[in-house]
């Protein structure tokens, strides 16, 4: 469970989810497709366009503003790993000590890794691939700056005494993962969120709304990137 090596050895092969490829989006950026479920892990607008809108300008970015110099994030979903490369760049231009813990249950291949262009894209190269490269269930200490842990597990079997400042919600999509939009769920999330914490999710459907209102959340619509008209911004008060 704890060795990314299961994957290494094997050329490619059908992820647990179905088949997996890799396809680019408007702005150039890929992201993967998941054929058997018609999704795909980012939008197909502009992969970096949408990490960057939803996770990094909506929030990362207000609590560097507000003078955070350190902060707990738990992302559900480490996928590709773009958004963890995003808030690493993040971290060194600010100066700003980040612990970034993300949950997978369904980790990408290397084989597939390798054909991403992120690193290209953002001029990171030898970093995504270390983010990638790291062995899970461990802590690492990538940069001064930069620290992250990535976990092999589900988000429905994850507990932590930690409290995070920061959620990264980038499970997919609420019609093929109901499961994981749900009241319950939130009230989990609520409870790993710290005082004034905020979630930050591309999705913005009504009933997802109301779930995280009901566990405890206030939230907002924000508009959204480019073809999509709303995400959901949601604090721990
Ligand atoms: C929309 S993709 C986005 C991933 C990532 N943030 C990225 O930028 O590539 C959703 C991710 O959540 C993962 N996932 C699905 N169900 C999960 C669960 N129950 N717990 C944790 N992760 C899950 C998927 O395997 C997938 O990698």
């Amino acid at each position: 469970l704890d060795r990314i090596s299961q994957d290494d050895s094997s050329s490619a092969r059908k992820s647990p989810l179905g088949d997996l490829g890799v396809i680019k989006t408007l702005d150039g950026s890929h992201t993967l497709y998941l054929k058997d479920k018609d999704e795909t892990y980012h939008s197909r607008h502009g992969a970096i366009q949408e990490s960057r809108h939803v996770f990094i300008e909506a929030g990362l970015k207000p609590l560097v503003e507000t003078g955070s110099k350190e902060i707990q994030i738990l992302e559900v979903g480490f996928g590709t790993g773009l958004n963890a490369l995003l808030t690493y760049l993040e971290a060194e231009k600010n100066e700003i000590s980040i612990q970034y813990t993300s949950l997978e249950a369904f980790p990408v291949s290397s084989e597939i890794v390798s054909q991403l262009n992120y690193g290209d894209a953002l001029n990171a190269k030898a970093v995504f691939q270390k983010l990638h490269a790291l062995s899970w269930n461990e802590n690492h200490r990538v940069s001064e700056f930069f620290s992250l842990q990535k976990n092999q597990i589900k988000l429905e079997e994850f507990g932590s005494d930690k409290k995070f400042g920061l959620i990264y919600f980038d499970a997919f999509a609420p019609r093929v993962q109901p499961e994981l939009w749900t009241e319950e769920v939130f009230r989990k999330i609520y409870k790993l969120t710290a005082s004034d914490g905020v979630l930050v999710t591309y999705c913005s459907k009504g009933d997802v709304r109301r779930a995280m209102i009901a566990a405890g959340f206030q939230v907002e619509k924000l508009p959204g990137p480019p073809g999509k008209r709303e995400m959901l911004r949601a604090v721990k008060k």
